[in-house]
């Protein structure tokens, strides 16, 4: 460590750090045995790999067992810096604040958030674990860019140590009104906390609006438009712009995909094996409470009992993909939507067709674009989503001009992806009439519709909401006040 005034700076070369709740590694066994690292799927890691590798990059996250204490590893070029997490910390601040808390006051309050005192301390000291292995490697003057809601104290931590720095966050999920916002005991903490960032990045505008709003009334910024400035009690003298950066997909990786004959092959025999119906239908999703996943059920099986769609001709394919098992309003999900897919296919099934194909695993990239390839209609039906990158991977899928994205209102994706049929979850009569309409639509309208989505994501794709980010950020970095 080199001393700077009172500033203590790593003699690293790391001019670029990622932080975010997940490494993205997956652990393997190697073919001789030995334990090893391969690079997880997802778009975000997709899109920071070559800005990682054209710079000095490091990433800084959990590596996904608790108890274990790793040391820093390279692995494609990038720098990975591991946090520990204890069993403990994996209660309180995973399950607890950031899945329990967090996650649903974000989430339009689905199920009720839980506050508790023990959660917030220890979401406080895994937060500044996080923002201390970022000061460990972070060169002078590095940019970082701190990622999602499970690390929202980071930005203001990392500032106070560390003027020197350029600091980035964003949110992948939604950021709530501030009528619900409200709830929360500490929200003075953590909107101060994001605050430290010179830019907060957004899903969408109205996200980026409650922030800005939340910070006018229950902090002392001064706003003015999309940027706030701390009175001179702060401990941070920075000026904070939040503003609208939607995240999208590797949509050239998976039209190149969608063309491999392999898995053209593949799509062909998923159909087979579902007896070839006339029309298959798709869901994928976490098995989270945010993605309607019981709504849709309750539609679809309506739509069987009236006969609008006759079992036989109609199969849904259910991913519903193994997700934060351990907390009770998962487990209690899982119980409900399993009741419900018995239930239908109990009703609706005979000996030679299924209705409803439920997988409750998670797929490799490969297998989702057969899946995609392979159905005729996709189901999005959140009651309230970030984003949704499932429906814009089912587009990016389809350039041959087939197939309808039947499209949730309360999700990110539908700002942008308007020649969707949009529904509203919550009205199950309007839901099952579109999903009807959708799985009628002739295949002219279909390629119209799916063309016009197919060019959209052609040109936002997630190598350029990365660019566009760093690009905003790195110019409003000179506004920092002296
Ligand atoms: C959402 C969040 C991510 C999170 C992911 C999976 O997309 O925005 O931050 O990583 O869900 O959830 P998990 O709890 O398994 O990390």
């Amino acid at each position: 460590m080199s001393q700077d005034a009172e500033i203590q700076i790593p003699d690293t070369d790391y001019d670029f750090v990622v932080v975010a709740n997940r490494l993205p590694v997956d652990r393997i066994t190697n073919e001789d045995g030995s334990p090893g690292w391969r690079r997880s799927p997802g778009g975000l890691v997709t899109a920071l790999a070559p800005i990682m590798a054209a710079s000095t990059g490091a990433w800084v996250g959990w590596h996904g067992a608790t108890d274990e204490v790793l040391e820093d590893f390279d692995k494609d070029e990038i720098h990975m810096v591991p946090v520990p997490l204890s069993e403990e910390d994996l209660q309180l601040y995973y399950e607890g604040f950031s899945n329990s808390t967090l996650w649903p006051l974000y989430h339009d309050v689905i199920v009720p958030p839980e506050y508790h005192r023990t959660w917030w301390e220890n979401y406080r000291k895994v937060n500044r674990r996080f923002a201390d292995a970022v000061l460990r490697v972070a060169a002078r003057g590095a940019t970082v860019w701190v990622h999602d809601y499970q690390l929202q104290l980071v930005p203001k931590m990392l500032r106070e140590a560390r003027p020197d720095l350029r600091i980035g966050f964003f949110n992948h999920i939604p950021f709530p009104p501030a009528s619900l916002f409200s709830q929360l005991p500490w929200r003075r903490q953590i909107l101060e906390g994001l605050a430290g960032a010179d830019l907060v990045g957004f899903q969408r505008e109205t996200d980026a609006a409650n922030f800005v709003r939340g910070l006018r009334r229950y902090t002392n910024y001064s706003v003015k438009g999309h940027e706030a400035t701390p009175d001179a009690s702060h401990s941070v003298q920075n000026v904070c712009r939040a503003a609208a950066h939607p995240i999208s997909i590797d949509t050239a990786d998976v039209a190149e995909l969608s063309k491999d004959p392999q898995i053209q092959e593949r799509a062909r025999q998923i159909r087979e094996g579902l007896g070839n119906p006339k029309t298959v239908m798709l869901g994928v999703d976490r098995l989270d409470y945010t993605k309607g996943i019981r709504h849709r059920l309750k539609a679809y099986g309506e739509i069987l009992a009236d006969k609008q769609l006759k079992a036989g001709e109609v199969c849904l394919i259910q991913v519903a993909s193994p997700s934060r098992e351990n907390v009770d309003r998962y487990i209690q999900l899982r119980n409900q939507v399993e009741l419900m897919v018995g239930q239908i296919t109990g009703q609706h099934d005979t000996l030679s067709h299924t209705t409803v194909r439920y997988l409750h695993h998670s797929y490799p990239m490969r297998e989702m674009i057969a899946m995609y390839l392979a159905a005729d209609v996709l189901l999005v039906t959140s009651l309230r989503d970030g984003m949704n990158l499932v429906a814009k991977e089912y587009v990016a899928a389809h350039q041959d001009g087939k197939g309808v994205l039947v499209l949730s209102e309360f999700t990110g994706a539908a700002d942008q992806l308007t020649q969707a049929v949009l529904v509203n979850p919550h009205d199950i009569d309007g839901m099952k009439q579109r999903i009807v309409d959708a799985a009628n639509m002739s295949p002219q309208e279909q390629s119209r519709r799916m063309r016009r989505m197919f060019r959209h994501l052609e040109e936002h794709d997630v190598m350029r909401w990365s660019n566009k980010f760093l690009e905003e950020l790195a110019a409003i970095k000179s506004r920092v006040k002296a």
